[in-house]
């Protein structure tokens, strides 16, 4: 595994991440064997949310932590809120506190070490956000704050109000899904690829050291499940398998390098829930893609260079 310490914080994490949101349904003991397999890989870092099986995910994770408490203090553990699912987003200072503290008692934890705002709530009001923040961290709640899915002016308002510092902002990305690539390579070009859809996210986090958690790393899209073996994404199967031959790898294992590749430091967040797959998805971080490589997993997903 690879470390790093995320910038604006005393933590280091793995650059890979075990995201919980499927591990709803799954029994205590088949969760108990995924968190052991994670720390074995040395993955240190568990990314949750209050919606996740609408608690469920988080409720199985804190049964094995009340199972085993030593395990809390060997672990990262960020869960984010805002989200009420097909009513509303919600950043008032109540609805944040009410969350996380159902949060860590549904994770058996008497704090998160990061909290994440889900999605941008058109009504944000970034004082009474800054107030919540306030209140997590002097309560001894929530030790750093970071988003999900936000735009780089969507940030800039908050951090004009909030003294923490928006340390992470966790976005869809993977060979699939590069929207934030594909705008940056065609810059000023009339094709498709060339829409800024997001506000120059991956510059601006690069800018402000906020560091980029890429989620769903090997699905093409929620309704087409993972590109891995998938005949729709022939070619990059292919591509991908003859990388993975190279490197003694699995096919996850390289998706998942073309993200560790870009310098922008990023810790992708792996969903898998199997200790088998993880592992695979581990032996990412023993490979290093060239930059021809890396062009090529692009170029196989179909997408072009002007
Ligand atoms: N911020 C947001 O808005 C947002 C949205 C979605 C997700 N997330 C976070 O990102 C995490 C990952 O998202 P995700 O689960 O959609 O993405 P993912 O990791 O790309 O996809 C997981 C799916 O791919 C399969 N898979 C994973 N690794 C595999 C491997 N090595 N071989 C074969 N199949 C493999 C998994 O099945 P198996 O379980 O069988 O391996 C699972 O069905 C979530 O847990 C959550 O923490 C955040």
């Amino acid at each position: 595994m690879l470390y790093y310490q995320l910038p604006h914080t005393d933590l280091t994490v793995s650059r890979i991440a075990l995201g919980c949101m499927r591990i709803a349904d799954k029994s205590v003991d088949d969760v108990e064997k995924l968190i052991y397999a994670a720390l074995d890989e040395g993955i240190n870092f568990f990314d949750h949310a209050d919606i996740y099986g609408a608690g469920k995910s988080e409720a199985v994770f804190g049964e094995v932590l009340q199972r085993h408490p030593e395990l809390r203090e060997k672990m990262i553990i960020q869960t984010k809120c805002a989200i009420v699912p097909g009513k509303r987003y919600d950043f008032s200072k109540e609805h944040i506190i009410k969350s996380v503290k159902a949060s860590l008692d549904r994770l058996h934890t008497d704090y998160v070490d990061i909290l994440l705002l889900h999605r941008p709530d058109a009504l944000c009001d970034p004082k009474e956000v800054a107030e919540a923040f306030d209140e997590l961290y002097d309560a001894g709640l929530v030790k750093y704050f970071g988003v999900s899915n936000h735009t780089p002016l969507q940030i800039e308002l908050l951090q004009k109000y909030t003294k923490h510092p928006i340390i992470i902002n966790q976005l869809q990305l993977s060979i699939v899904h590069s929207v934030m690539i594909d705008s940056g390579l065609n810059m000023n070009m009339k094709e498709a690829w060339a829409q800024d859809k997001d506000g120059g996210v991956l510059d601006y986090c690069r800018l402000k050291d906020i560091t980029i958690q890429p989620w769903s790393v090997v699905q093409a899209s929620w309704a087409e499940g993972t590109f891995l073996d998938n005949p729709d994404y022939q070619k990059l199967n292919d591509v991908m398998q003859e990388l993975a031959d190279e490197y003694h790898v699995t096919k996850s294992a390289i998706a998942i390098a073309w993200l560790l590749r870009h310098p922008a430091c990023m810790q992708p967040i792996v969903g898998t829930t199997s200790p088998a797959h993880l592992k695979e998805s581990s032996q990412a971080c023993d490979v290093q893609l060239t930059r021809q490589q890396w062009y090529d997993l692009y170029l196989a997903s179909e997408k072009p260079l002007p």
